[in-house]
C-alpha cells in the first residue's frame, strides 16, 4: 500500500462483533478470562489494548518498520529507550536537541551513571571520534529543534553498524510523510504523536518503532514494566489524526514555503532556517532523505534584541503564542525561554538558539492570512 492508503487503513478492520468501520475506543482496564491463563490474548490493558494495537500497527506502517509502541508523551518514548541503557553507558548526541530531551539526559540519567556526549552530529568524524569501549546508542533529531539542522542519518547509522550501537531517530519535525530513518539504517525512531502524528493539538502521546525483534520485546517490556502507556480514547484521536496525515504535511510544506520565502526578504530578520533554501548547510541531505522541508521554520531578528523578539511573539494574531507545534493552526514560539529554556544560556546560545530567535509552527490555514499576519507583527 501506498502512505495515503497505510494513513486511512493501516492496523485498522471493520470491529469483528459489529462491523464497526472506526476502531473502537475499548476503554477497559481488564479482561475476562476464561481459567486462570486462559484469555483472548489481552490480560491487563496496561500491556496491551486493542485500540492502541490499531494504532502501533498504524504508525509502524507509515515508518516501514515491523513493530510499533505507544507512550503516555514522547518524553515517555524517549525514557523507555534510556532505559535500554545501564550505569556506565555513554551516549553520543546532538548539541541542538529538544529542550525537554537535554533535561531527561542530564537531570534524570547522569544521575544512574550514564555518560552523554553532546557534540556537533552533523559530522561523521566527531562521531566517530567519541565512540568508545561504553558507547551503546547514538541519539539524533533531525531536522533538529529549533536551529532546522539537518542530520545524515546514513552516516550515522554506518557508523553504528561498525561500532555495534543503537541509532535512534527523534522524527518529531519531519512525520513520517516526509521522512522515515528505519530506511537510512536507523534501528529505532521515535515520535513525539503529540504534534504532526496526532495533528490537532488535542493530546499528549509518543510512539517508538523499530523492526528489530529483540529491541522491540525489551522496549514492550519496559512500556509494561514501567507503565508509561496511553489511553485507549487518545490512541483512537491519533489513529483519526492520522488519517489526514498526508494532506495535512502536503499544505504545511506549501505554507512553509511560503513564509520561509517571505522572512527571508524581511527587513528585520536577520537569518531564516529552514532546509528548503538551497544556501542551508543541510539542503542537499534534506533532498536525499526528506520528501519535502516541513513547516517548522525558526529565524532571528537583526540586532538580536529579546524585546524586539517578545514583541513580535506577543503581536500575532493568527499565530498563537504557545509551546508545541504539528497541529493544523499556525504558532510562534520564542525557544530560549519556553522549549530550550532547560538548556542553560551558555549551551544553547552555542547551538543558535539566540535570544531573538522564534520558532514557526507554520499551520494550514490560508496562506495569506498567515502572511499578513506577520507582516503586521514585524512592523
Ligand atoms: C523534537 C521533540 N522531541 C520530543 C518531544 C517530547 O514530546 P512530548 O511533548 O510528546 O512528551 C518534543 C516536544 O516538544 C519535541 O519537539
Amino acid at each position: 500500500m501506498k502512505f495515503a492508503t497505510k494513513a486511512i487503513h493501516a492496523g485498522q478492520e471493520p470491529d469483528p462483533t459489529t462491523g464497526a468501520i472506526m476502531t473502537p475506543i475499548y476503554q477497559t482496564s481488564t479482561y475476562v478470562q476464561e481459567a486462570p491463563g486462559k484469555n483472548k490474548g489481552f490480560a491487563y490493558a496496561r500491556g496491551k489494548n486493542p485500540t492502541r494495537i490499531a494504532l502501533e500497527k498504524c504508525i509502524a506502517a507509515l515508518e516501514g518498520a515491523k513493530y510499533g509502541i505507544c507512550f503516555s508523551s514522547g518524553m515517555g518514548a524517549i525514557d523507555a529507550v534510556a532505559k535500554l541503557l545501564k550505569p556506565g553507558d555513554e551516549v553520543i548526541t546532538g548539541d541542538d536537541l529538544y529542550g525537554g530531551t537535554y533535561r531527561l539526559f542530564t537531570k534524570v540519567y547522569e544521575n544512574f551513571g550514564i555518560k552523554f556526549h553532546f557534540i556537533n552530529v552533523m559530522d561523521p568524524a566527531t562521531i566517530e571520534q567519541h565512540v568508545n569501549k561504553n558507547t551503546k546508542l547514538i541519539w539524533i533529531e533531525t531536522p533538529t529543534n529549533p536551529m532546522m539542522n539537518i542530520v545524515d542519518i546514513e552516516a550515522c547509522s554506518k557508523i553504528a553498524k561498525k561500532h555495534q550501537l543503537i541509532l535512534a531517530v527523534d522524527n518529531t519535525f519531519a512525520s513520517p510523510y516526509l521522512q522515515n530513518p528505519i530506511e537510512f539504517g536507523a534501528d529505532i525512531v521515535m515520535h513525539s504523536v503529540t504534534k504532526y502524528l496526532g495533528g490537532h493539538s488535542d493530546l499528549v502521546m509518543g510512539a517508538l518503532v523499530t523492526s528489530d525483534d529483540g529491541l522491540y520485546e525489551r522496549l514492550a517490556f519496559i512500556l509494561n514494566s514501567s507503565g508509561a502507556n496511553p489511553g485507549p480514547q487518545d490512541c483512537f484521536l491519533v489513529l483519526r489524526g492520522i488519517k489526514t496525515l498526508h494532506v495535512r504535511m502536503d499544505r504545511h510544506c506549501f505554507n512553509g514555503r511560503k513564509v520561509a520565502e517571505f522572512l527571508v526578504t524581511h527587513p528585520k530578520v536577520d537569518k531564516v532556517n529552514w532546509p528548503g533554501f538551497e544556501n542551508h548547510p543541510g539542503h542537499a541531505l534534506a533532498k536525499k532523505q526528506m520528501k519535502d522541508f516541513g513547516g517548522m521554520i525558526s529565524f532571528s531578528l537583526k540586532g538580536n534584541k529579546l524585546e524586539d523578539a517578545f514583541k513580535i511573539a506577543s503581536s500575532t494574531q493568527v499565530f498563537s503564542l504557545a509551546e508545541s507545534l504539528g497541529g493544523v493552526e499556525s504558532l510562534i514560539g520564542h525557544p530560549a525561554s519556553m522549549t530550550h529554556a532547560s538548556i542553560p544560556a551558555k549551551e544553547r546560545e552555542k547551538a543558535g538558539v539566540v535570544d531573538s530567535l522564534l520558532r514557526l509552527s507554520v499551520g494550514i490555514e490560508d496562506i495569506e492570512d498567515l502572511l499578513a499576519d506577520l507582516r503586521q507583527a514585524l512592523g
